[in-house]
């Protein structure tokens, strides 16, 4: 009997168990937010300056191994994110989002990785990885204006296939400042805070290919400790359970313990 099933069978109460992520966010996420930010060692930015992240110029320079490992994998293999996250729900309507898992919560899907495995191991190497997937929006594809679900977390891209025609391709990133408008070259990256609202496009004939990761915001202290037991909460919690479960459907297997 794993820890989920005997909170169950116990009727134990106990937060972030059996919850969605809309659940976990709407209780908690404001008072997480808040300290996370007090303790922040980076400032409150739409983008962030790559420069403070080492491992970044290490994924560049590696992307071309990235990408062959990334088109390897045919699309149809590549499972679209509302099927296997149903938390996504109106944000991952559009089919052409897919999702292919390396790494997430602390679980390594293990079919996965042993498709990309120098994919796998660069992202090892990454301190404070909370997830990593090969994302791919197909052409035509679009997610709608949305917003993230903690200050704790920051997302990268790295471009790994980009359309001919760039500038149809593009994210509307709101930030404080001025409105954002990234796209996506091939082997070039941006790391940013989804926590304002975002909108993708993919308005051309070509499918746009990344390496997708979000880390843990780097904070002192307190902010880390709280960032630890969130992610620990999330870890066991319906939301990463039920896409566990789907990624296993899809073919793959993942450990479950
Ligand atoms: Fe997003």
């Amino acid at each position: 009997m794993n820890w989920n099933q005997t909170v169950n069978a116990r009727g134990w109460k106990v937060p972030f168990v059996n919850k969605s992520l809309f659940q976990i966010g709407k209780e908690l996420r404001p008072k997480i937010d808040a300290v996370i930010m007090r303790t922040s060692l980076i400032p409150d930015a739409a983008v962030q300056d790559k420069a403070f992240f080492p491992w970044i110029a290490k994924l560049e320079q590696h992307w071309e191994a990235i990408r062959d490992e990334a088109l390897r994998i045919r699309a149809e293999d590549i499972p679209s994110l509302g099927d296997i996250s149903f938390d996504h729900g109106r944000i991952a309507a559009d089919r052409r989002w897919r999702a292919f898992f390396l790494k997430g919560y602390g679980y390594r899907m293990k079919a996965n990785t042993a498709r990309a495995p120098l994919t796998a191991a660069l992202i090892e190497k990454v301190p404070g990885l909370v997830t990593a997937n090969f994302s791919v929006i197909e052409a035509g594809g679009h997610i709608p204006r949305h917003w993230g679900m903690t200050k704790g977390m920051l997302t990268y891209h790295l471009a790994l296939k980009a359309p001919r025609d760039r500038e149809n391709c593009r994210m509307h990133l709101e930030g404080p400042d001025k409105l954002h408008v990234l796209h996506w070259d091939e082997g070039q990256s941006f790391l940013f805070d989804d926590m304002f609202n975002h909108e993708v496009w993919n308005d051309t004939d070509e499918d746009r290919y990344i390496l997708l990761i979000q880390i843990k915001r780097p904070c002192r202290g307190l902010g880390n400790l709280i960032q630890n037991t969130f992610l620990f909460g999330v870890r066991h919690s319906r939301f990463v359970r039920d896409i566990r479960l789907a990624i296993d459907r899809a073919g793959e297997r993942p450990p479950v313990n």
